[in-house]
């Protein structure tokens, strides 16, 4: 059981590796909750599950805190504490990063080149939907090409640097289906679910704000059936439901540290077949963090100059590319 004792370390932890150097608001409110014991009291009264600093940060900031030091950080929290636990019992962290989609597209496009069809997108974990469009982005690689969709983009394109022989495609590909599967589903159309995901966003990266806000448009212009369920769960019969004349391709990102390694497992197990299947073949890309895919057998191997917070893409089961975990970079793997 956590004590207070962990739930500092915790959030020194947070300050001193994830927020350093990334957002400065953010360390700063973390080293002061790391040595607050009224703060650490407040938060052990959660289930240690739910004091983890990003659900914390995102609830305090859903509440309305404003962005300013510590101390006003702390007076707020004291003043506004059974709103925001209440956030933290209902919310979970459903960070969606349409950014993502810079990583997702030389493979996804690959795909339909190679399969001689255009795609129908299954994504689990999908949170509102906001990867389910990457027909709709406009791409800017570096080095590497620009890419924008027909028509233009309502969402500012999404810069990627490369390395490596990344197969980039010459057009976007045509997406004739897309659907998601999540725990709980965001609807974009829903003003407190698009609040949720705004702060979730992390103070300083206002461009990722801007793209949130520009992605959610484009999701609430043409929304993408999402069901309700366990990813484990709702797979089979989601792949039954996507058209004929496509190329399925189910993926995921930043979804598999919250599947216990039993799941994970049976979700691989299943995935591997589908992507094996004579009559029909689904393809499964897999983008995820380092030790993700730990303890599932042979998913993953893992070498000690790679545990640089760089996630890895995988191409039914097989490694091609490390990335940057919002999309920003991509090193293709020869
Ligand atoms: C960090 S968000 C990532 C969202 C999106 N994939 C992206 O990259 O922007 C993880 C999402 O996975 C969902 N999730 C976690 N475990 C799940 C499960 N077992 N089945 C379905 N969805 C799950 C969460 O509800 C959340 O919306």
């Amino acid at each position: 059981m956590e004590t207070g004792t962990t739930t500092s370390a915790r959030y020194r932890r947070f300050a001193d590796l994830e927020a350093r150097g990334y957002s400065p608001l953010y360390d700063d409110w973390c080293t002061g909750i790391s040595d607050d014991t009224e703060l650490l009291a407040m938060l052990d009264t959660l289930p240690p599950a739910r004091r983890q600093p990003v659900l914390f940060l995102g609830a305090v900031r859903f509440v309305g805190v404003p962005l300013e030091g510590f101390a006003t950080f702390r007076s707020f929290v004291l003043a506004r504490w059974p709103e925001i636990r209440q956030v933290m019992r209902t919310r979970t962290t459903q960070t969606n990063e349409a950014g993502r989609c810079a990583v997702l597209l030389p493979s996804l496009a690959a795909i339909s080149a190679a399969e001689g069809r255009p795609l129908a997108l299954i994504e689990v974990g999908a949170s509102a939907g906001a990867c389910l469009y990457p027909d709709r982005y406009a791409y800017r690689y570096s080095p590497g090409p620009a890419l924008d969709p027909a028509g233009g983009s309502s969402v500012p394109a999404l810069d990627c640097s490369t390395a490596g022989p990344v197969p980039f495609p010459q057009r976007l590909p045509d997406v004739v289906w897309r659907a998601g599967i999540d725990l709980n589903p965001l609807d974009a159309r829903d003003g407190d679910d698009a609040r949720w995901l705004e702060a979730l966003v992390w103070p300083e990266h206002t461009f990722r704000l801007e793209r949130l806000r520009a992605a959610l448009g484009v999701v609430r212009s043409e929304p993408p059936l999402l069901v309700r369920g366990d990813l484990t769960e709702e797979i089979v019969p989601l792949v039954d439901r996507a058209p004929r004349d496509a190329v399925v391709v189910v993926f995921h990102s930043a979804v598999l540290a919250y599947v216990d390694a039993e799941g994970r497992n049976r979700f691989r197990e299943t995935m591997l077949r589908f992507a094996a299947a004579r009559d029909r073949p689904v393809h499964w890309l897999s983008h995820e963090g380092h030790g993700t895919l730990a303890g599932v057998d042979g998913a993953m191997e893992r070498a000690p100059e790679e545990l640089d917070g760089r996630f890895v893409l995988q191409h039914n089961g097989r490694t091609v590319a490390r990335t940057g975990p919002h999309g920003q970079s991509i090193e293709w793997l020869p």
